[in-house]
């Protein structure tokens, strides 16, 4: 019988510096086999282990042409160091992609409004690429990002074509504004550009994913101008162990986070994350 925790070998083709401790890694399966089958849908995930440290959930951005995987990782602990150790050429451990995606399919024809946080644009870079890859199958596009400072910011090679998008907007923004501004940031936080943003509730779905106290805040900000819950989607974080639903380290109310998210309908959600 297959073992599900049983992890595949991927390679790291590429290593590419997106802020001070933040690096996208291009990695791909070593067994073709398993590299041709790959198929995913953007907000879901991976986990990545190195042996003898251990294992964790990264978002998968985007996935090319030839399947390699980009992984967007911010350097914070045991196994996320363990990874920054690793040089192009040296190979680690990768099974998935687990968890629920953004629901796409379902808001075709609406406008789309994303608000994200920090590295919480890993999980929404591929929901940005499919609407530019299928840009006559929704409405307005809205992205908000906002990070502590423009330095922080993950995916800034692509700023300039975002800004290009037919039928968008696009906000930065920064907590602080230390050093130099290149990408016309504006200072505060995600919910300080909500009174110039074009969507409006009536045919707009929010997608939402960051710190979860950014998202709660943008969560109640949008209800108080019209968004119904039920419109709103949001990607939660939690520990997670097993990844697939089995060990319950990720349960949230009577959810998993691994298995029934990460990404939720908030409508559905709101009752089990602390309220503000
Ligand atoms: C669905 C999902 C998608 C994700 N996508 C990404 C992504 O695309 N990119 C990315 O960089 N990260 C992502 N993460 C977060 C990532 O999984 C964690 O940052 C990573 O697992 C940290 O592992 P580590 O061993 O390096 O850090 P650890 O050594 O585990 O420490 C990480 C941080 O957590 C704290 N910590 C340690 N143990 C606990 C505990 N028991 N409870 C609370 N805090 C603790 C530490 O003090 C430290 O600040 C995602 C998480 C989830 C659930
Ligand atoms: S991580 Fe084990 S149940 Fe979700």
């Amino acid at each position: 019988m297959m073992n599900e925790y049983y992890p595949n070998f991927a390679i790291i083709k590429e290593i590419k510096k997106e802020t001070i401790n933040t690096n996208t890694f291009v990695l791909k399966f070593t067994d073709q086999k398993i590299a041709d089958k790959f198929s995913w849908k953007p907000g879901q995930f991976m986990m990545l282990s190195v042996l003898g440290v251990g294992e964790s959930a990264i978002s998968i951005s985007s996935v090319e042409n030839d399947n390699s995987i980009n992984a967007t990782i911010r350097n914070v602990g045991n196994v996320t160091n363990s990874i920054f150790s690793l040089k192009k050429g040296d190979s680690l451990g990768m099974r998935g992609p687990y968890g629920t995606g953004w629901p796409l399919e379902k808001i075709i024809g609406k406008d789309i409004l994303i608000v994200a946080g920090g590295m919480g644009l890993a999980p929404l870079y591929g929901v940005i690429n499919h609407v530019i890859r299928n840009r006559t199958e929704y409405g307005h596009l809205e992205i908000i990002y906002g990070a502590r400072t423009p330095e922080n910011m993950v995916f800034k090679d692509e700023f300039s074509k975002w800004k290009r998008i037919k039928n968008s907007t696009f906000f930065l923004t920064a907590d602080e504004i230390t050093r130099e501004n290149p990408f016309e940031c504006r200072t505060g936080l995600v919910t300080s550009c909500f009174p110039m943003m074009k969507t409006h509730h009536r045919n707009a779905i929010a997608l939402l994913c960051g710190p979860e106290i950014m998202m709660r805040f943008a969560a109640k900000c949008l209800e108080t101008i019209g968004f119904a819950d039920k419109k709103i989607y949001l990607s939660l974080e939690r520990r997670m162990k097993c990844g697939i639903g089995k060990c319950g380290h990720c349960q949230i109310g009577l959810k998993y986070v691994c298995k029934d998210g990460p990404v939720f309908n908030y409508d559905d959600i709101k009752p089990f994350i602390r309220p503000l």
